[in-house]
């Protein structure tokens, strides 16, 4: 056969995976196929296919397995928005998208180049796990991938798109990277699936209950976004790339942009009168931000918490609020471990933070308390501890207790911090304090509700301010709402080029 024949050959029949059959079982499902997401997800004629022709010559358990060139993923290089990733794509249509050694290897290959040459990894996911006729070599492979998962974690940027099963031990790979992005009901999770938890502990529960899209993005906050389907995921991970960085030694891109209107007076009435009264955060958000910038992260779990990117004047910024719309935005278990995973991650990544306050203190009661509040809202007060990336707070309302601390004091290395004119900045809220340090006084007063009233008056006259934290430099400056936004493009403009030199150390250990 000639030479060129034979080659074009070799190219048709690897780019057919599985073949025609499985394919079209693939599109039966709602799903793509490899190469199909990878047509959508990097830019035209930009991907370069490295290892198409690798074939698995592994006895296996029997040795008539069916060969396929490629070993089920795609895995190459290109550019999305013109900037250069890596990306390795499952072919579910090969061995259901399963791990062998081969496949691990080309993963591995992929995953060593955008190391060394410091541009982001994308793994789109689709695959039965292990190779189940291979046996401890595919164990193997995962782990090999597991480590450079760990190696790469702040170096480059890691994003994992779950476009169909994901189960076993194969979990851990999608964990350890940056950000999760699951397919509703055509992707899950799981380290172990429906049958074995029937098994084990009597429990029926469906694949899509126990580990589909919605369960991950709002119960155990696995995954940091649900999308309605694989276009939509594809579109995702193109926009989340837009506000990051190359690698951990590069800034994120910065946009072109027209100063217009600065002035947002809608932010001088956001903030209801009556202290108890909830307000969307986001409504605060949208008004700082650049027009239609901001891309939230991690929506549907614990939502008492907003975390998301965002542009300031066609800078990225990453914001942490909390979200007084829901359960007032008290700080508890989930709403720190998702505050901390996204702060860590700007801080790495020399993505700037922004921390809008608006918190009542820590939840209290036993369900938080026995699974370990203590540790968990450390998380994030270590996070914020930690980051050395300009960090700006503005206090919209209440910053009470230990909360006042964590939320980007300026004691914890905040750069500026703000605060509008209803800040209440204390121990604790007006009622709560005036029980205890007026407890004997109110019982013997004639009559104990009318002193209680007017102690909580008093007390709030005197403490639910911002202004004995402003006496103190705890607040650079009071500012009226409506000058938030240029206060903001200010700011960080003049923390450009800060610089902080940590204590040297092997690395710290934020309270896991
Ligand atoms: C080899 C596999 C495979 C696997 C699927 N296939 N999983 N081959 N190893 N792990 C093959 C099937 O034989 C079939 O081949 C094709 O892929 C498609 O599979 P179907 O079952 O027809 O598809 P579907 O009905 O969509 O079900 C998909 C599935 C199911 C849910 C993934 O195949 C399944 O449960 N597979 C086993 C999952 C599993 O237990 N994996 C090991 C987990 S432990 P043909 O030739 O018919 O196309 C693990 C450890 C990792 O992964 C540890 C890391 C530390």
């Amino acid at each position: 056969m000639d030479k060129i024949e034979q080659l074009q050959d070799k190219i048709k029949e690897a780019a057919l995976g599985g073949g025609t059959a499985r394919i079209a079982s693939q599109h039966k499902k709602g799903k793509l196929t490899a190469r199909e997401r990878l047509q959508l997800l990097m830019d035209e004629g930009s991907f370069e296919e490295l290892d198409m022709l690798v074939a698995n010559r592994n006895r296996g358990l029997t040795t008539d397995q069916e060969q396929f060139l490629g070993d089920g993923v795609v895995t190459g290089y290109g550019t999305i928005h013109g900037r250069l990733v890596y990306v390795f794509s499952q072919d579910f249509t090969v061995y259901g998208g399963s791990l062998s050694e081969p496949h691990a290897r080309k993963i591995c290959k992929i995953m060593d180049l955008a190391m060394e040459n410091g541009a982001p990894l994308i793994g789109l996911n689709d695959s039965g796990g292990a190779r189940i006729q291979e046996g401890v070599v595919s164990l193997g492979g995962y782990a090999d991938i597991f480590y450079r998962n760990t190696r790469a974690s702040g170096v480059i940027p890691q994003l994992s798109a779950i476009m169909g099963p994901c189960a076993g031990g194969a979990v851990y790979s999608p964990a350890i990277t940056d950000f999760i992005l699951m397919v509703e009901q055509t992707s899950y999770m799981f380290v172990t699936g429906p049958n074995v938890v029937k098994t084990v502990t009597h429990e029926e529960v469906t694949a899509e209950e126990l580990g589909g899209a919605q369960t991950h993005a709002s119960k155990s906050g696995v995954t940091h976004f649900a999308c309605a389907n694989e276009v939509e995921c594809i579109q995702y991970i193109k926009r989340l790339l837009t506000y990051i960085p190359q690698n951990c030694e590069e800034n994120a891109p910065v946009y072109p942009y027209e100063p217009v209107n600065e002035q947002r007076e809608p932010l001088n009435t956001i903030i209801p009168l009556h202290p108890n009264q909830p307000y969307d955060m986001k409504e605060v958000i949208e008004q700082i931000v650049d027009a239609g910038s901001f891309f939230e992260v991690h929506k549907d779990f614990a939502e008492n918490i907003i975390v998301g990117f965002a542009l300031i004047a066609g800078r990225s910024i990453g914001i942490v609020a909390n979200q007084p719309a829901h359960l007032a935005g008290v700080l508890d278990i989930h709403a720190s471990v998702k505050g901390a995973r996204f702060t860590r991650f700007c801080d790495a990544f020399n993505i700037p933070l922004l921390v809008l306050v608006d918190v009542p203190g820590f939840l209290p009661g036993t369900d938080q308390e026995w699974n370990a509040i203590i540790t968990n809202g450390a998380k994030l007060l270590y996070a914020l501890s930690e980051a050395t990336v300009p960090k700006i707070t503005v206090t919209t309302r209440k910053a009470y207790g230990g909360a006042y601390c964590v939320m980007n004091s300026k004691h914890i290395g905040a750069d500026l911090n703000f605060a509008f004119p209803q800040a209440e900045i204390a121990v604790m809220g007006p009622k709560g304090a005036v029980e205890i340090i007026f407890k004997k006084e109110i019982e013997t007063a004639p009559d104990p509700e009318a002193r209680m009233n007017e102690l909580v008056a008093e007390y709030t006259e005197r403490f639910a301010n911002p202004y004995l934290a402003a006496e103190k430099g705890y607040i650079d400056e009071v500012i009226m709402p409506d000058q938030t936004r240029i206060k903001l493009i200010k700011g960080f403009k003049m923390l450009e080029n800060k610089v902080i030199n940590m204590p040297r150390k092997k690395h710290g250990n934020i309270p896991l």
